[in-house]
């Protein structure tokens, strides 16, 4: 590699060109971005041509984006930023009885998921899905007690790996409902055996998967958000056990306490698969 000397005053220029009404936080983390790209480009000898690949694909993750796609997102997902900063944001002790551990968001959460009730029913057309009946307890991590009125927003992928809003054969806010748990902290409901999708690949997202020599398989998951007002926000995945790709999620989601087994259910009409799911919130104060 050619040895170059570049200027070495020139990125603390560019950060001490902030001025003194910037926010203390913002001023800490563009510090740390223009220190850490301009290290990048430097360590790399960046050319222009690929500086401006770079620009492009920003770009064009934002001509994709739009309130039903997260196009960034998606970008951020399979690099496995969101799945670290999640990490970062969430950190938990992982002693028996720690709160539900967490998992990222998504692109395809939508903040407007109609209301069901329990014992309703999400799914509308699918004809080659298992059905199953999902159900469990919302209770306090530390004292195990129940947790009444807390809202469990539940929502997942068709059989042909799309989400209802990315799909117009779906009815709308097919496969995604708001629960509330009972006096008793419970919610039940029913819902189809997830199956394992690939990450949307018309976009930069997957050309990066692509040029990366990477699958864009997601493992069969289930999201939840359960939300109580005196409980810090869960947002959540939970994972097929059978399934192929628990070890090589394209965003880097799974862990291991949020895999689960869904068992055969006697008796049912309606379905034909259990899942008991408990989730375990942290209170606000703590
Ligand atoms: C999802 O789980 O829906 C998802 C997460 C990250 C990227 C793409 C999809
Ligand atoms: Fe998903």
């Amino acid at each position: 590699m050619a040895t170059h000397t570049y200027d070495p005053t020139f990125t603390d220029r560019v950060i001490n060109a902030m001025g003194p009404k910037t926010n203390s936080r913002l001023r800490q983390l563009m510090a740390g971005f223009i220190r850490h790209i301009h290290d990048f480009a430097r360590e790399n000898e960046l050319t222009v041509d690929e500086w401006m690949m770079g620009v492009k694909m920003i770009n064009w993750a934002g001509q994709m984006s739009d309130d039903k796609r997260n196009e960034g997102q998606l970008l951020c997902d399979v690099i496995g930023l969101e799945t670290l900063v999640d990490e970062i944001t969430y950190k938990v002790a992982s002693e028996a009885d720690a709160p539900t551990a967490t998992a990222i968001l998504g692109p395809f959460f939508r903040a407007d998921t109609m209301v069901r009730q329990n014992g309703d029913s999400m799914v509308t057309g699918v004809d080659d899905g298992e059905m199953v009946f999902m159900h469990g307890q919302v209770i306090d991590y530390k004292t195990k007690k129940p947790i009444p009125g807390t809202t469990v927003e539940v929502w997942q992928a068709s059989t042909n790996g799309l989400y209802e809003q990315q799909d117009p054969n779906q009815v709308e806010h097919n496969l995604r409902g708001k629960f509330t748990t009972d006096e008793n902290g419970r919610y039940w409901f029913y819902c189809i055996r997830p199956t394992p999708y690939p990450v949307p690949g018309d976009g930069p997202a997957g050309k990066l998967l692509e040029l990366l020599d990477r699958h864009p398989y997601r493992p069969a998951h289930i999201h939840i958000l359960a939300t109580h007002e005196g409980y810090k926000p869960l947002v959540t995945q939970i994972f097929d056990r059978q399934d192929q790709y628990l070890t090589n999620d394209s965003v880097f989601a799974v862990k291991d306490s949020l895999i689960v087994d869904f068992v055969p259910r006697e008796g049912d009409p309606n379905a034909s698969l259990e899942l008991a799911y408990d989730v375990k919130l942290v209170p606000k104060d703590s």
